[in-house]
């Protein structure tokens, strides 16, 4: 049975180490824990899933019950010529499980290292790196649906991705808990190397083998990305606007610099770092709440800054942008 501790601190399990408590906590190891856990303690509700806490921002104590789903284990499901398929615990650590696959010689998520979090969470926002994003690995979906208490599975079709989102974070959102997820995995695998300075990194490496992707891509995070153990954040706390291409086309010929990045012949996607330093906030700093030097997507957490710091902060840059851009910036982040 999980044991539910009474005000437990989840400064070490938020990345941007918020010094919150929960008022109930607890982690399940197993679905029957899972199950019980849920069913049995309504009285302590609302509740709140979390994962490694990479993608969430808390601005207050939680008044009710977070629940962390630790189930564990990798397995290879099925195997032919071409792929394995392999069903991993959402609570296996998500770079662990791309270190296996490398190891494994087992090819898709190369490309999505040492993003941090649960491979429960990878399938919710359709985590996204260097030319990937895992929805082209993911064949299906396992989760514990809190309404029936039933086990339920849908298909990669059923899970609606798109640029950083899926069903989970509509229709799903906190009716269900991810207990697994299904990777198609390819014994020979198709690398790619295009996103910006990936290819010469690689090479450097001595070319392309998903090793080489692995430590490559590794080296370029570290180079822009806080390491959360050091410096709080959420990675990116917005998501990249997607505007249509007309008003792109505007905007670009009255800021040259602009980077776009078409995404079909009617939208372009721009990049919200771009736009964040533009307005004059990268290196920046309020109170405890900073914008990172090397990466203005990045809010971090320069002291001990409160939840609220952070998002006060993050309403100021997406007012500025909105000011001067005409272009309103979403919070990748969940804002507890
Ligand atoms: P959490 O933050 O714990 O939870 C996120 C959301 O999912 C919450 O709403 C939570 O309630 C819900 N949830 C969690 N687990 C479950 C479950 N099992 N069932 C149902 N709901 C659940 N993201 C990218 O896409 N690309 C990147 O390149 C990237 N780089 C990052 C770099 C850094 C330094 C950091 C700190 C973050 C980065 N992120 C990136 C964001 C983050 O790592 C991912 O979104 C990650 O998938 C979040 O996983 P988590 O387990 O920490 O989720
Ligand atoms: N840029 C700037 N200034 C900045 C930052 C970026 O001008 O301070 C411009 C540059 O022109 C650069 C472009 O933005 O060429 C893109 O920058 P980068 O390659 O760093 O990627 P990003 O768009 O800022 C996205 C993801 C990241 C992911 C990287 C790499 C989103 C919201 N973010 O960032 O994901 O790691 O690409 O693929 O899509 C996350 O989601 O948390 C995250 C870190």
């Amino acid at each position: 049975m999980a044991r539910i501790m009474e005000n437990f601190s989840l400064k070490p399990l938020n990345t941007f180490g918020i010094d919150v408590k929960a008022r109930y906590f607890a982690r399940a190891e197993t679905l029957e824990e899972l199950t019980e856990l849920l069913s049995n303690n309504r009285d302590l509700f609302p509740f709140l899933i979390l994962g490694g806490g990479s993608n969430i921002l808390f601005t207050k104590d939680y008044d009710g019950l977070v629940v962390q789903p630790a189930l564990k284990g990798i397995t290879i499901t099925d195997d032919d010529l071409e792929n394995s398929l392999v069903e991993a615990g959402a609570g296996e650590k998500w770079d662990d499980f791309v270190k296996w696959a490398v190891e494994n010689n087992l090819g898709g998520i190369e490309n999505l290292s040492l993003i941090p979090g649960s491979t429960g969470s990878s399938p919710i926002q359709n985590i996204g790196a260097y030319g990937a994003e895992v929805k082209e690995v993911i064949d299906r979906v396992h989760y514990l649906d809190l309404e029936t208490f039933n086990m339920e599975s849908i298909t990669n079709d059923q899970c609606r991705f798109g640029y950083r989102s899926s069903i989970f974070k509509s229709t799903l959102k906190n009716r269900v808990i991810i207990t697994s997820v299904v990777f198609r995995l390819r014994h020979n695998p198709l690398f790619n190397t295009a996103y910006g300075t990936l290819h010469d990194e690689v090479a450097k490496m001595g070319g392309q083998s998903l090793d080489n992707i692995r430590k490559a891509v590794i080296r370029i995070r570290e180079s822009k990305l806080p390491d959360p153990e050091i410096t709080g954040n959420a990675g990116s706390f917005f998501k990249n606007p997607v505007i249509d291409t007309m008003t792109a086309q505007q905007l670009n010929s009255q800021y040259s610099s602009m980077p776009v990045f078409p995404v079909n012949e009617k939208w372009t996607k721009i990049p919200a770092g771009w736009l964040i330093e533009q307005c004059g906030w990268k290196g920046s700093r309020s109170g405890n709440a900073g914008v990172h030097d090397k990466q203005a997507l990045v809010l971090v957490n320069l002291g001990n800054a409160r939840g609220y710091e952070i998002r006060d902060l993050a309403l100021q840059i997406s007012d500025s942008v909105f000011e001067k851009f005409g272009i309103q910036l979403e919070p990748e982040v969940n804002i507890i």
